[in-house]
């Protein structure tokens, strides 16, 4: 199993899961010092330096696994940032060409390059991460949302051309959980706590091998908002306007 996005928070934390119920981990991300600090502790995990901003270090990293693990059968596109955005203030362009670069752009390019390698298998699965902003946005984090809203309807077209074939496509739909996508967002008492998302999450994976979209209790608040006619209420609660 491949994380991208495997060096902190619900990646790593995962991979970790994983990699005690017995699979073979590959943690990937930029920070080297923590990939190193990983392997340390972690006997057994390996690592894999990659930033999925950038297409040779992708294809670098290919490279990489198809030589050491050619039987690399799951792909985690776990990748992401998260930083907010007055869309007043021309600086914001940066924060969001960045976040398309790497929420989006990286997991479209980072499946490109690992699909061959996964159409050989007898049984693979690609997991792409949303969230639950995809189908309600946060209006402090807006390219954020748009990334994770395309990140939706990409994966669902990704699961129909890749029907009929070897690999699986699932999708987490993470609500707020305590980690440190955003500065103080691992103190903030509304997310979720981590080891409690880890746990659901890997209880869905574990018990339901078909599932499409891996969806805890709390974020079917979100999920679900707009076709249970909530969409206006909840988008007011998340612009700090509620009723
Ligand atoms: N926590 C939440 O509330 C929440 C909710 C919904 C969805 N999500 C999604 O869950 C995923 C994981 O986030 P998290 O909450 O666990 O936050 P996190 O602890 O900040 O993890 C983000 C991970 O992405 C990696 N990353 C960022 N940019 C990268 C790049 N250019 N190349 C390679 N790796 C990169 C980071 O590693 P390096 O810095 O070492 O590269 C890190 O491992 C993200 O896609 C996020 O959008 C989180």
């Amino acid at each position: 199993m491949l994380f991208t996005g495997g060096t902190s928070g619900i990646g790593l934390g995962l991979a970790l899961r994983f990699a005690e119920a017995g699979n073979t981990v590959i943690v990937a991300g930029r920070r080297k010092e923590l990939l190193d600090r990983i392997v340390a502790e972690h006997p057994g995990i390996s690592a894999l330096q990659l930033d999925v901003a950038d297409p040779a270090s992708i294809a670098a990293a290919y490279e990489t696994v198809r030589r050491d693990h050619p039987q690399l059968d799951v792909l985690v596109t776990m990748a992401g940032i998260m930083q907010p955005e007055d869309l007043r203030d021309p600086g914001h362009l940066a924060v969001a060409e960045a976040t398309v670069t790497t929420n989006l752009l990286g997991p479209i390019r980072t499946v490109n390059a690992f699909l061959p390698l996964l159409l050989s298998q007898d049984d693979a699965t690609i997991a792409t991460v949303s969230s639950g902003l995809a189908f309600v946005p946060l209006p402090a984090t807006p390219t954020y949302n748009a990334t994770k809203a395309a990140i939706h309807s990409w994966t669902e077209s990704l699961r129909v051309q890749l029907a009929g074939s070897s690999v699986q496509v699932v999708e987490l739909v993470p609500p707020a959980v305590r980690t440190d996508l955003m500065p103080g967002h691992a103190d903030d008492e509304s997310a979720m706590p981590l080891e409690e998302y880890l746990t659901e999450t890997f209880n869905i994976l574990q018990s339901q091998p078909d599932v499409r979209e891996v969806l805890v209790d709390r974020v079917r608040f979100l999920r679900f908002a707009e076709v249970e006619g909530r969409y206006d209420d909840v988008l007011a609660l998340l612009s700090g306007r509620a009723s």
